[in-house]
Parts: C-alpha cells; structure tokens; sequence
C-alpha cells in the first residue's frame, strides 16, 4: 500500500469513519494525530454501530495496530470508557497503543471548557465542553500533564501538587468556581494510569519501524480543515491541527513518510457549534437534510447545521492539505430534492470573491453565489458502480469534481462499508499533481 492520510475537508462530520474504517482494511497501522474526545467516529458494521472518539476506527480489524499519537490529547476516564466498549464487544484491545508523550485532560480541563464558554456569552465558540481547548492551552503554556508524567506516580504526586494549587487559584478566583482536592484527583489518576499502562510507548519509534518495515500507516484526522487552529475560521476551530501537516507534527513523522492525501467531504455541507457558515440553510430544505442525513453530533447530540455545497472551502481544503483526491460520502441524503446548489464562489461587500477572507467578521458578511443543478429524484442509495447512478447525481459530482480541482475516487451513499462506488483505487491512483487533462468524467478538466 502506501502511507496515507486521511482527512476532512468542510467542518468536521465528513463520514471520515467509515472513509479510514474501508481503508484500514489494507491498513498495518492506523494513527489518530491530533483532537481527543471531542471527535466522533461512527462507524457501521452489519447491524453493529460503533461509536469511537478516541480509538482509530481500525481497532474493529483484528490484525491492525491503532496508535494514539502525541499530538492528541487524551482524557482517560473517556478512553477506558471506550475501551471497555470495544471489549464488550468482543473486540480485542491488545493492538491499542498509546503515546507517551500525548497531553492528559484533567478535571480542571473539562471545568474551565465550560466556564470559558459561559464567560464568552454571544461570543461562545459552541466548544464540546470536553476540556479540549485547554488541556492544548496547558500544552502550549507548558504546565500540561502527559501520559509518561502519570505513569510515574511520585513525579505524577508532585507534579499535581503544583499544578492543581495553580488550577484552584483559577477556578476560585476567576470562575468562581469550587476547588479540587489533590488527593481526589491523583488517586482517581493513578488508577487510570494502572489501566492504561499496558497500552504505553514511544509510538513515534512504532511508527518509524513499521514504515521501515513497509508496513501500511493511514493517518486519521478528527475534525475538518475549517477547523484547524491555524488554518480554520479562527477563533471558531478547535485547538488542534486537523489538516494533514498535522500528522505529521502529531504522529512525530517526517513529510517524507507521506505517500498520498485523501481528502473526505459531504455532497453538501455541515458544522456544528458557532461560527459563519455562508451556504447555511434556514429553511424546508435544511430541515430536510438535517433529518435525512441524520445530523446530529456523535459527541454531544446537538443538531447540526445544514447547508450546500460550499465549493470555496472546498477548494480551500484541496490546496491546504495538498489532497490527491476526495471521497464524497452522503450523496443519497441529496435523493428527494427537485433542484441542488452548488456555492462556486461568494459575495463580499459587493465583490465577487474565490478564496475565503481571512477575518471570521468578513467571512461572515459573505454571501453564497450559486450555480443550480437539477436532482435526480431516485434512489442511489443501492448504487454499487458509476454506471448505476442517475445522469443528473453523475454530472453532479463531475461539477464537484471541477470545481474543487480534486479528482473522486470514492462516493459513499450510506453508512454500510458495502454502499460505496470505488471510482478509483484511492491510494494506487494517479496522484492529482500528476493527471492528465480529461483522462475521466472525475478528474479535473
Ligand atoms: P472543541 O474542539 O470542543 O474545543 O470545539 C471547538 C469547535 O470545534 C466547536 O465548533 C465544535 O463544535 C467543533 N468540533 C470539535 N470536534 C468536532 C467534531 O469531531 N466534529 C465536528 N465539529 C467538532
Ligand atoms: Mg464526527
């Protein structure tokens, strides 16, 4: 195979579990980079639905190694949750292995997440609440807490002493909030750490010996591109790098390890949680969406916002993470609809724009200009090959196609592993830097 990485191209959502659940198949290894509980994977297996956040979806293939890098960040009452899940399951764990080096969410993390917010009133981020933002704040100011640090329980005591004093002032003093009690948190922490220990390593040397080994590594981002921290519609991200130079920051990899970029995107567009949104829809056919698709957060349950397909972002996300081609899930929620749109570009201040503005404030002013496309009114959703599809849902995609500048090598239309159309090996193909002009009805012209 090939290393790979897999990410989201719109908000998050993008059906990226079931994408890395059919790649990790020919997958050794499989490596969550970056994000912590926050995430959601759902994944569908026969009858069995499984619902992940921090385990990579390839934990369900007995065969393959599932490693939890060092970029992410990592709430172990959460994990153990998940554990015992996937045990009850009779799925084993054996193959779980978890970074060293990766950052601990800590009661604290998940109080001030929510504090945080309520301070921020109409300024809310719409944050999971699950501490995330800032446990990777403590990364960044270097009082964080990491897996080794727990492992270790005199320097783990010490540690805590110091940080949880800090915390406190925190809590009390600006939150108003009640003080933790060290001993509490190190006896409920150490036994986490008792659990989890077995699963310990220096994953970024795992990594490095099974690529020297040739072994097949798919990187899995969580979130979208929209929501990176860098390169998202700051300050309404997440606080981590979902794109796909993130992988290599969070799985301690050089960008020469990296053989392809698959990019995963909804026939339409969806975000959860504040922040502008130009294709949002309002109306019948928003609700539509909503309840056909099922969009409600794996993670919190919140309804998510509906919209078209967004074919600035879109295009965005190409470019930022350098994709080789896209996988586009969920084109049978579009079945009922008499006529689709598609955003090719927006509206600014009376300009005509193609690359999204830099200020939140002005992406927010941004109006959709659209291009209207007929539906195609049947059922895709037994469709098993592009010949099967009807005219108008393949000259959709081909409009998806040229649009975004990303060859299609997958169409997903349902949750099942089996409802997908492989238009092109997606890790064998043509990588999109070298195709040629018009060599199919999914490439770029
Ligand atoms: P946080 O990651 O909990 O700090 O939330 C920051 C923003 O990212 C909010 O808009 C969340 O709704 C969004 N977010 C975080 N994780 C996911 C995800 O897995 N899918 C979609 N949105 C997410
Ligand atoms: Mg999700």
């Amino acid at each position: 195979m090939a290393n790979v990485i897999v990410i989201g191209a719109q908000w998050g959502d993008e059906g990226k579990g079931k994408i890395t659940d059919l790649l990790s198949k020919s997958a050794d290894v499989v490596v969550r980079y970056q994000g912590g509980v926050n995430a959601g994977h759902t994944v569908v297996v026969k009858d069995q639905t499984f619902k992940l956040h921090l385990i990579p979806s390839g934990i369900l293939y007995p065969e393959t190694e599932c490693i939890i890098g060092s970029g992410t960040v990592i709430d172990p009452k959460e994990l153990i949750a998940e554990l015992d899940k996937v045990e009850a399951l009779n799925v084993s764990s054996k193959n779980l292995f978890i970074s060293q080096t990766a950052h601990i969410t800590m009661p604290y993390h998940r109080m001030i997440d929510q504090a945080a917010e309520e301070r921020r009133g109409n300024k809310k981020i719409g944050t999971t609440k699950r501490g995330i933002g800032p446990t990777y704040a403590d990364k960044s100011e270097r009082t964080g807490i990491r897996v080794v640090d727990m492992m270790d329980t005199d320097e783990f005591a010490e540690q805590l002493k110091w940080t949880i004093d800090y915390k406190n002032v925190v809590l009390e003093k600006l939150y108003d909030l009640q003080p933790l009690d060290h001993k509490e948190v190190l006896d409920e922490y150490v036994a986490y750490a008792d659990r989890l220990r077995s699963h310990v390593t220096d994953s970024a040397l795992h990594i490095y010996n099974a690529a020297q080994q040739k072994k097949n590594i798919l990187f899995e981002g969580a979130q979208g591109t929209l929501l990176d921290l860098d390169h998202g519609t700051y300050p309404y991200v997440t606080s981590s790098n979902p794109v796909a130079g993130g992988a290599c920051i969070g799985s301690g990899v050089g960008p020469t390890t990296i053989d392809r970029v698959i990019g995963v995107a909804k026939a339409y567009t969806t975000r959860v949680g504040e922040g502008p949104f130009p294709t949002e829809l309002d109306d019948e056919v928003g609700n539509m969406i909503c309840e056909v698709g099922a969009e409600f957060g794996t993670t919190t349950g919140r309804r998510r916002r509906c919209g078209w397909f967004d074919g600035v972002i879109s295009r965005y996300a190409v470019r930022i993470n350098g994709l080789d081609c896209l996988a586009i899930t969920k084109l049978d929620v579009l079945d009922g609809l008499d006529e689709i749109k598609v955003c090719v570009a927006y509206e600014l201040d009376g300009e005509r724009c193609t690359e999204m503005p830099g200020s939140a404030r002005q992406f927010g002013r941004c109006k959709p200009i659209y291009e209207k496309m007929p539906g195609w009114k049947e059922s895709t959703e037994h469709c098993r090959t592009l010949e099967d599809l009807p005219k108008a849902a393949l000259d959709y995609l081909e409009f998806l196609a040229k649009l975004t500048e990303a060859p299609i090598a997958i169409v997903s239309l349902g949750a099942s592993r089996d409802q997908t159309i492989i238009v092109e090996d997606p890790i064998h193909g043509p990588k999109r830097a070298l195709l040629k002009e018009n060599t199919s009805a999914f490439k770029v012209a």
